[in-house]
């Protein structure tokens, strides 16, 4: 079966193809440099040029996979969480192809296809796993029973860990998105200079990052005067290290307190190389087996949309056309 997948849900334009689980093509624009002067994605612009983008994407995409839209079986596109205008941009694209050109069409969940990018390839993660989902707008802990059968373990009670990757990169003059800026001033930085508190040590399952984004920062105003080259390098590598304690701690109790072995970590944050390291080390200290999605498919991507999309079609999910887009879309628990 050939897939095209959409996903416009927020920063990103990204098209897929794939032939059943397979990727052919996979292409990702990447609005950033329009919205890095402003700190942060502006949501209008990101609409425009997902607009803009798009056609020549799915042109290209299906160029590179040597198909005509003729021979596309399923869409699959975002329907939620993310911007509103950014969702209707790709689920107009979606609705209108699939709609011409008679062709089925599955609505997906965002946060749902980052958890299943841990699919692609020849091993894959067995059931029921703990799943750790780390991006820019959530941070979730849940047991997945099976595809589309979910309990939510815990949640951010505030900021989501990316979000606190992106605050504190503008508290060091870092540019937007800041996960990656930090992990580079991090790698010549002392993680043992500040010591920050590690939010809700004793909670077994939830998170909260705004307190410890709150202390990094009167770390960085109380520095003012006396601020030393290294400065910046020890703060990030400081805050970035109590990050990972931190998700690491949670991903930790919820596969020892349910005796479950196969632990996924997904969203953008699992970008993070001294992240992805220190869970693969939980594989010898905790006996799991950890599962990390490519690099390339732990940000945004189409890909990961097309991969749920054809999971959800071999179960027997038949096209939608009615749907709407939901940028408040959550996981539906059990
Ligand atoms: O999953 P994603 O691409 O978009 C959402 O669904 O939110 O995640 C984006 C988030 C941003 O907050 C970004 O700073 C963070 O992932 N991120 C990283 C890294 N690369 C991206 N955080 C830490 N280290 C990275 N290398
Ligand atoms: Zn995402």
């Amino acid at each position: 079966m050939n897939i095209l997948a959409i996903e416009t849900s927020c920063d990103e334009t990204a098209v897929a193809i794939l032939k059943n689980e397979e990727v052919c093509s996979h292409k990702i624009a990447s609005q950033i440099q329009s919205h890095q002067k402003y700190g942060g994605v502006v949501p209008e612009v990101a609409s425009r040029l997902h607009t803009e983008w798009i056609p020549n994407l799915i042109s290209s995409a299906l160029q590179e996979a040597q198909l005509k839209i003729e021979d596309i079986q399923l869409i699959a596109v975002t329907q939620g969480p993310g911007l509103e205008g950014s969702l209707i941009v790709g689920t107009i694209a979606a609705k209108s192809l699939s709609a011409m050109h008679s062709i089925s069409l599955i609505p997906i969940n965002h946060i749902e296809a980052h958890m299943f990018a841990a699919f692609f390839g020849d091993n894959q993660p067995s059931f029921p796993f703990v799943s750790l989902i780390v991006s820019g707008g959530h941070t979730l802990l849940v047991k997945v029973n099976k595809l589309g059968d979910y309990e939510l373990l815990g949640e951010t009670r505030d900021d989501a860990a990316g979000e606190a990757f992106d605050k504190i990169a503008r508290a060091c003059g870092l540019p937007y998105p800041g996960g990656p800026h930090i992990q580079k001033k991090a790698e010549t930085g002392d993680p043992k200079r500040f010591s920050f508190p590690i939010p809700l040590k004793h909670n077994l399952y939830e998170f909260s990052f705004s307190g410890l984004k709150t202390a990094v920062i009167q770390t960085i105003r109380s520095h003012e005067e006396k601020k030393d080259e290294q400065f910046i390098h020890d703060i990030c590598a400081s805050f970035q290290s109590t990050v990972i304690k931190t998700l690491s701690l949670k991903a930790q109790n919820a596969c020892r307190e349910l005796k479950i072995k196969d632990l996924v970590i997904c969203g953008g944050v699992t970008a993070n190389t001294p992240f992805r390291n220190h869970m693969k080390t939980l594989e010898e200290t905790d006996d799991l087996n950890v599962w990390v999605p490519g690099f390339e498919f732990c940000t945004d991507n189409a890909a990961m949309i097309g991969l749920t999309g054809y999971m959800y079609h071999k179960m027997g999910k038949v096209s939608q056309s009615s749907f709407t887009v939901n940028p408040n879309l959550s996981l539906s628990y059990s």
